[in-house]
């Protein structure tokens, strides 16, 4: 095996939720802030980049976290949180930067490539995640999707559950590529979905459209916060082959 696939092999094997932190062993400041920035290079939908990586930093606030996550013992003894956000509501402001990279690599003709990137920006992107109370824009993307769909291959596009798909995955990968970077520095994280979505909302003053997508509690993990060996159901169940 090569170095860089068994390094990764040993990584993947390392990662487990651990939800007991040892109170003991700091985790440097400089491991977190280097797995947020490694998260951020994430494939993500459009490379519209639509989410925050919150580090709860105010002891006060950390404290409040941990009822916020339901009292959840990961919470509890974690020496850092970051909780994950989605941020559908700035499609506008990352459509507009993505379309300015664009135009500053413009030094004469159009390539193709670049044609192509101002229309995506100017055009695709306010398309798919333009929102109206009455939900009329997502009848309007499905018909389309329909309607181009019936001769041949096309995109299907929908409404607000849809978007909210397209960037809850994107983040979810920035998520995944921080714990998998926290592993690589020899320490333990613990994915919760068990949190009252609301009250961190409210707490972190996010507006009404983002949306937590994980919060990650970051630890020296000890044995007592490994429930149990790592089960997965068999392969055969869930690699297909066609
Ligand atoms: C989106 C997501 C949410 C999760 N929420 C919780 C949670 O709230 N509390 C918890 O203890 N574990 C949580 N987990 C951890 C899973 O239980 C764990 O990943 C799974 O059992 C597999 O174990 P492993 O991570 O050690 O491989 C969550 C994992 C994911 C991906």
């Amino acid at each position: 095996m090569s170095d860089l696939r068994s390094a990764f092999e040993s990584i993947v094997q390392f990662r487990r939720s651990n939800r007991a932190f040892d109170p003991t062993t700091e985790v440097p400041e400089d491991v977190i802030q280097q797995a947020l920035e490694q998260a951020m290079l994430s494939p993500n939908s459009s490379n519209m980049q639509l989410w925050e990586f919150h580090w709860i930093q105010s002891p006060e606030l950390k404290q409040q976290f941990i009822s916020l996550c339901l009292d959840q013992s990961a919470a509890k003894t974690a020496k850092h949180l970051i909780v994950f956000v989605t941020r559908q509501d700035l499609w506008k402001k990352r459509a507009k930067w993505n379309l300015e990279k664009v135009q500053s690599t413009i030094s004469g003709e159009l390539t193709p490539q670049q044609k192509g990137g101002l229309q995506y920006y100017k055009l695709l992107m306010p398309f798919l995640y333009v929102r109206d109370v009455l939900g009329i824009m997502g009848i309007v993307r499905k018909a389309i999707s329909f309607l181009m769909g019936l001769r041949k291959p096309f995109f299907r596009a929908g409404g607000a559950a849809f978007q909210r798909i397209v960037v809850h995955k994107s983040c979810a990968l920035a998520a995944q590529t921080f714990m998998l970077s926290i592993a690589s520095a020899g320490f333990h994280t613990c994915p919760m979905e068990g949190f009252d979505e609301n009250r961190v909302k409210n707490i972190l003053r996010l507006p009404g459209k983002a949306e937590i997508n994980m919060i990650i509690a970051v630890g020296k993990g000890t044995e007592k916060g490994i429930w149990g060996p790592r089960f997965r159901v068999p392969k055969d169940e869930i690699i297909i082959n066609h």
